[in-house]
């Protein structure tokens, strides 16, 4: 096993695997697929119960994967296989893999986009031709068959070089540079966005929920899929970048630190976008293409507009690139391992394939507008719901069950760093009792299950 290769790479520091790990949360989840998902689930019920999921389900998870991570020092299968030979736990380490494949191919679709508008920006924004509006420019964008696809292949391109340099080099460095100046850029913007007339309409629909909405199992459903994608969590990133942590650190403080400044990204992305829906008349439920087509608006308002667009875009693009890295990072550290191939070897690979597979979520924005996969879903949809919406949380299950039942009481205590404190035994039983269920309850009220059980 891992004996016979050459030593595991490591963080250079506890602040390094900080960042890298809210690297990889903070990304296009907390600002474009948060703010299209809140929109079209109502905004406040959304955000609380999201925030519930965040605090009662997310922070305990995202300890368990840094511990699952740390104390097995391999990858998301190989983690299980080792700590638990010839169990079925190691589903979860398969679903992850999947999980990696199939988000990052519609999240580059997205991140080439950003990328697009970032170079735009550079003659001064997106340029609309014949009374366009940015929702216009969007649509003709995002449709064409072949320009998307440069971009997209631009950023995996961007992604696999950094997962290609490696751990310490590639991804450390470039979070501890590039989040804090993206979380003051949002700040500012959310600052701007609320003096722009729409900010009562946005902070109500934001933060007084529609109490009737929590009886709607989609707002659940989505809601507690939204806290799996934004802290990335369920499918094994943070167990593999835990595994690139030394045995000291302490990891309780970095999962609740993460967990929390993801967050407050997401809310404050918010504050940067409604007010700018309302004041711009678009409609908070415009879904996928709501960032590309609110943002314009106000840096189209802003005096040095330009500017602003430039430095947001670059900012998206990167902590795009870092979320990302993470995915890419999944199922290149299981390949190095399972098929020895070099770090080199299975980044070109496995990028190229992802690339590949992102190819149809793209032309559902264009040509293949029409066909549906799952349900009612276009391509993108699909893969979005699959692995967002089912693979994440029975990723996040299984994990749950793994570290409260799995192992040894005390072994797991020992390997979140909480032996002998009271908060442990609450973690413990969170991870046995309380997530598994609530995320199965959302399952069966989501899938209308639960009404047939209770016979309502
Ligand atoms: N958390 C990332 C975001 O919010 O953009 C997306 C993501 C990265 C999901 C890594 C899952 C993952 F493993």
């Amino acid at each position: 096993m891992s004996s016979q290769h050459a030593p595991r790479e490591q963080w250079a520091s506890k602040l390094g695997f900080m960042l890298a790990a809210l690297g990889s949360a903070v990304g296009l989840g907390n600002i474009w697929r948060f703010s299209y998902v809140a929109g079209e689930s109502g905004g406040g019920a959304f955000l609380l119960v999201y925030l519930l999921c965040i605090v009662a389900i997310g922070i305990p998870i995202v300890l368990a994967e840094f511990a699952i991570g740390r104390r097995s020092q391999s990858d998301v299968v190989g983690s299980f296989q080792s700590l638990a030979p010839g169990k079925p736990w190691v589903l979860a380490g398969y679903l992850g893999v999947a999980s990696a494949f199939i988000i990052l191919s519609f999240y580059g679709v997205v991140a080439g986009w950003s990328l697009h508008y970032f170079i735009q920006y550079f003659a001064g924004g997106p340029s609309l031709e014949g009374g366009m509006s940015y929702g216009d420019y969007f649509g003709a964008f995002t449709s064409n068959m072949v320009q998307p696809l440069f971009w997209q292949f631009a950023f995996m391109a961007l992604t696999v070089g950094i997962v290609f340099v490696g751990v310490k080099k590639g991804i450390e460095l470039s979070n501890k540079i590039l989040m804090p100046l993206l979380a003051i850029l949002v700040i500012v913007l959310a600052g701007y966005s609320l003096t722009l007339g729409g900010a009562s309409e946005a902070i109500s629909f934001l933060f007084s929920p529609d109490w009737s909405a929590l009886g709607e199992p989609a707002v659940w459903f989505s809601a507690l899929s939204q806290a799996f994608f934004s802290l990335s969590l369920g499918m094994g990133a943070l167990i593999t970048y835990g595994s690139y942590l030394n045995q000291k650190e302490k990891l309780p403080g970095a999962a609740v630190g993460v967990s929390i400044m993801d967050s407050g990204f997401a809310i404050i992305a918010g504050l940067m976008i409604f007010p700018a829906v309302f004041a711009f008349g678009i409609a908070p439920d415009s879904g996928p293409g709501l960032v590309f087509i609110t943002l314009p608006e106000i840096f189209n308002n802003l005096s040095l507009g330009t500017l602003f667009g430039l430095l947001f875009f670059f900012l998206l693009t990167a902590a795009a690139i870092s979320s990302g890295v993470s995915l890419l990072e999944v199922a290149v550290a299981f390949f190095m391992r399972q098929m020895n191939w070099t770090r080199q070897k299975a980044a070109l690979i496995i990028g190229t394939i992802i690339f590949l597979i992102g190819l149809p979520s793209s032309f559902s924005f264009g040509a293949w507008s029409d066909v549906t996969v799952l349900g009612d879903r276009s391509i993108f949809d699909s893969m979005d719901f699959l692995a967002s919406y089912i693979f994440l949380p029975v990723g996040g299950f299984i994990i749950a069950l793994f570290v409260g039942w799995g192992w040894k009481k005390a072994d797991a205590l020992a390997a979140g760093d909480l032996q002998g404190s009271a908060i442990g035994i609450v973690w413990i039983w969170i991870l046995r009792i309380a997530a598994p269920i609530a995320i199965l309850l959302v399952f069966l009220y989501s899938t209308g299950l639960l009404n047939l059980i209770t016979g309502e």
